[in-house]
């Protein structure tokens, strides 16, 4: 790979931070672009770019959406964009990434609640055009045919946000020897449980299993935005960008797709330089 090339792989939207290796890391092949932002403002504020430049570029775009804590203040940002009448989301069609299992909708520690307060009612998603798993399901096999049905009834995602687990999952799918490709009821690891237990009033009330996105899914997404925030993602950010290709880091398997970013603050990149 050309010099000049490989220099672009990382790329600092602020001042590089004063741990500043770059020259290190440009000797490494790291296919995944990742631009290391100042804080978590900048970087909230440099995906909000991004998102309502897709907007722009295609009013009727399909966006694939996160939840957790990472993605706040990009809606945050997002949402005032289209209050001052900057982006118009009127037109656009979300699918988010997972669920909990068994909850409902109006339970406010679902993610249908979060996105609805944060993200698809201020901004200004129509009725209908927002698509989330149902966390309470029937039929949970038919649930996950219905939501995989219905975003290829949709062209598919063109921009895909994600946040990542501190174990390195995305959506919910968490290290193992094998993962699924479509949509599928999971069976959240402890570290998940752990992690999102600061959600809930007690541990016990995280639900054990979720309905999410597969593999497969997220991989065929145009555009990949992935996320992430803090000194606990460090870990899981090197090893997606710079690690072995493995199903025990799902998100390493980004390194296959052709079209992703990985934003990160400086706690978040701490292991990417040098
Ligand atoms: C949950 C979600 C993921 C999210 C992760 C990280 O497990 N299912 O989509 O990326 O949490 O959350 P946070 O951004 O709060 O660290």
């Amino acid at each position: 790979m050309p010099g000049a090339q490989r220099k672009n792989m990382i790329q600092f939207e602020s001042k590089p931070p004063p741990l500043d290796s770059v020259h290190s890391c440009s000797k490494k092949v790291i296919p995944i672009r990742v631009l290391i932002l100042r804080d978590y403002q900048s970087l909230s504020e440099r995906a909000a770019h991004v998102v309502a430049e897709t907007v722009r570029a295609n009013p009727w775009a399909v966006l694939g959406l996160a939840t957790g804590s990472t993605p706040l203040g990009l809606y945050r940002e997002l949402v005032r964009m289209a209050q001052e009448g900057r982006v118009d989301f009127s037109r656009v069609t979300t699918f988010n990434l997972d669920e909990y299992y068994p909850i409902k909708k109006e339970n406010p520690q679902s993610y249908y609640y979060y996105m609805r307060q944060n993200f698809w009612e201020p901004a200004g998603i129509a009725p209908g055009s927002y698509h989330i798993p149902n966390g309470d399901p029937a039929d949970v096999a038919a649930e996950c045919r219905r939501y995989e049905r219905k975003i290829k009834d949709a062209g598919g995602i063109d921009l895909q946000i994600l946040g990542i687990g501190v174990n390195g999952h995305i959506g919910f799918n968490e290290p193992a020897e094998k993962l699924q490709a479509e949509t599928h009821l999971v069976q959240l690891s402890e570290d998940t449980i752990i992690a999102n237990s600061r959600f809930f009033e007690k541990a016990e009330d995280v639900p054990r299993h979720a309905l999410t996105m597969g593999m497969g899914t997220i991989m065929k997404a145009r555009r990949i935005l992935l996320l992430a925030s803090g000194e606990s993602k460090a870990e899981a950010i090197r090893d997606t960008v710079k690690g072995s290709v493995t199903t025990m880091v799902p998100a390493s398997l980004l390194q296959l797709h052709p079209r992703v970013t990985v934003m990160v603050d400086r706690e978040a990149a701490k292991y990417l330089l040098g």
